[in-house]
């Protein structure tokens, strides 16, 4: 009996492995992707920035860190790894849309979940691209 559950245990922690291995970052539809956002970087002011850290700081930090670098508090025990969003050239390589497409739906599969309107933590569209805009602001390297 030990035999079989050791057995057990090791094909499904490395099916765990596994998972994490074979995931790749979905891409939005063609739709989002060809969105803009609506908010011109050049009239993002400090108090903007200031008002959208505490919004950060209370639904993302744990898992994307409050240096974007995708090490929260709680990314230790996440299998998907939070994305660090000040890798070299992330957050240029991003479209406004993918990133808001995420921010709004989440990631199926991942602990990446939905902040948009229908979701739980019910955030405005205006809220997700400030959002995205704070992300550019802080973390693009
Ligand atoms: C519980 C952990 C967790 C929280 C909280 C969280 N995320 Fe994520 N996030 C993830 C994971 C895991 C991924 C990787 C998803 C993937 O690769 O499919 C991710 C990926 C992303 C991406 C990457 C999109 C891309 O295409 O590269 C964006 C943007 C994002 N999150 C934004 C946010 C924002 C904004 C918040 C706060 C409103 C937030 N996340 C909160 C776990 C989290």
């Amino acid at each position: 009996m030990k035999i079989v559950l050791s057995c057990f245990l090791g094909i499904f922690s490395l099916n765990m492995v596994a998972i994490a291995a074979e995931h790749t970052t979905p891409t939005a539809p063609a739709d989002y992707l060809a969105m803009e956002s609506p908010i011109d970087m050049e009239d993002v002011d400090e108090d903007m920035l200031k008002k959208t850290k505490r919004l950060y700081k209370s639904k993302c930090k744990k898992c994307h860190g409050m240096e974007g670098d995708g090490e929260g508090s709680a990314a230790e025990d996440i299998e998907i790894k939070p994305t660090a969003f000040n890798a070299e050239g992330y957050m240029a390589g991003k479209k406004d849309g993918q990133l808001f497409w995420m921010t709004k739906l989440g990631s199926e599969g991942t602990e990446m979940e939905a902040f948009g309107p229908d979701s739980d933590a019910g955030l405005s569209e205006e809220k997700l691209w400030k959002l995205i805009a704070y992300m550019r602001s802080n973390f693009t390297k």
